[in-house]
């Protein structure tokens, strides 16, 4: 598969987001696993994931405990593959998203994050929402305190905006390697933090490129155009998506959730679809 960088590493182009594997409506362990394994035997080389994607207050990590079951029961080399993981959203089992940005939580979840994902130093660690009650200061020099410890080899953000992406380089002497946003065909508002990632080479992973969990099978029936070139491909909708945000920079990493099998195979032949210029304008102007 093509790749691209984060930081140093070479990871695959398209990576796999964890989170419909472990929130509400999460399948059996069975199905979850085959998923992570359809990806890898794919080239997946990147896979996303955060301690807060669990249900329930007594099962914190349930993705990162998933995934790490699945990697050791994958037959094949996953010597190159990067789990990426975050730290600064908690689940308190009632359904909502909480946060906490205060260094020694984001420590403490670090060390708890490396032990559920069985690894000598985390890949990619990313703080995962500003916390408006911490110093932004203070949660990424947490993070910078991680990466100075070994604890972590690469260190990202989450939910940032231009601003704190600089202010969050500067923190890291220069360090930080990715930026994690929200940003589909129905989310478009990131594109300034976009295009800040590829002035500045940092990786930019969209989240939600699909349009979310709800919303991703009604893509090609909610934009037109993304429909209209699917069909000239003979692919799909959620394909040209990808295919699309690759083809914007060259930094572009999108991560599109998954707990089907054939949803990852789908999403990552978007690698290897070329849009014609006209498609691409047409796509970045609907
Ligand atoms: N940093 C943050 O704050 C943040 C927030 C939200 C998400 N994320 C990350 O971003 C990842 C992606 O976001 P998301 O999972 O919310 O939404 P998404 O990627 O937009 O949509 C996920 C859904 O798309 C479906 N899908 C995937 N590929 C498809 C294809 N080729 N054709 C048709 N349907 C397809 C999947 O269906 P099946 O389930 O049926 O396979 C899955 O449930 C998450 O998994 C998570 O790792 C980060």
């Amino acid at each position: 598969m093509q790749t691209r960088h984060i930081g140093d590493v070479q990871v695959s182009a398209i990576g796999l987001g964890g989170m419909p594997m472990s929130i509400e409506g999460r399948p059996d362990e069975q199905r979850s696993v085959a998923t992570i394994h359809a990806a890898l035997d794919a080239g997946v080389t990147l896979i996303d994931t955060a301690d807060a994607y669990h249900l329930r207050a007594n099962d914190v990590g349930h993705n990162e405990s998933l995934i790490a079951r699945a990697v050791a029961s994958y037959g094949g080399d996953t010597s190159g593959l990067v789990i990426a993981t975050k730290g600064g959203h908690l689940r308190p089992g009632d359904g909502s998203w909480t946060l906490n940005g205060s260094p020694g939580y984001l420590k403490q979840a670090a060390e708890a994050s490396l032990k559920r994902l069985g690894v000598d130093a985390i890949g990619l660690y990313q703080f995962h929402r500003p916390d408006p009650k911490v110093l932004y200061a203070d949660s990424v020099g947490a993070i910078r305190d991680l990466l100075d410890e070994g604890k972590i080899r690469h260190a990202g953000i989450s939910n940032a905006n231009p601003a704190q992406i600089r202010q969050a380089n500067e923190i890291l002497s220069g360090r930080l390697v990715s930026v994690q946003n929200q940003f589909s065909p129905a989310f478009r508002s990131s594109e300034p933090e976009l295009e800040l990632c590829a002035k500045l080479g940092i990786a930019f992973l969209p989240w939600s490129p699909l349009g979310g969990i709800a919303q991703a099978g009604e893509l090609g029936s909610r934009f037109a155009a993304f429909a209209e070139v699917a069909k000239a491909h003979g692919v799909s909708p959620q394909q040209v998506t990808l295919a699309w945000m690759l083809a914007k920079a060259p930094v572009v990493i999108p991560i599109p959730g998954s707990s089907r099998p054939e949803t990852i195979r789908d999403s990552v032949a978007a690698a290897d679809l070329s849009l014609s210029a006209d498609e691409f304008a047409r796509l970045d102007a609907a």
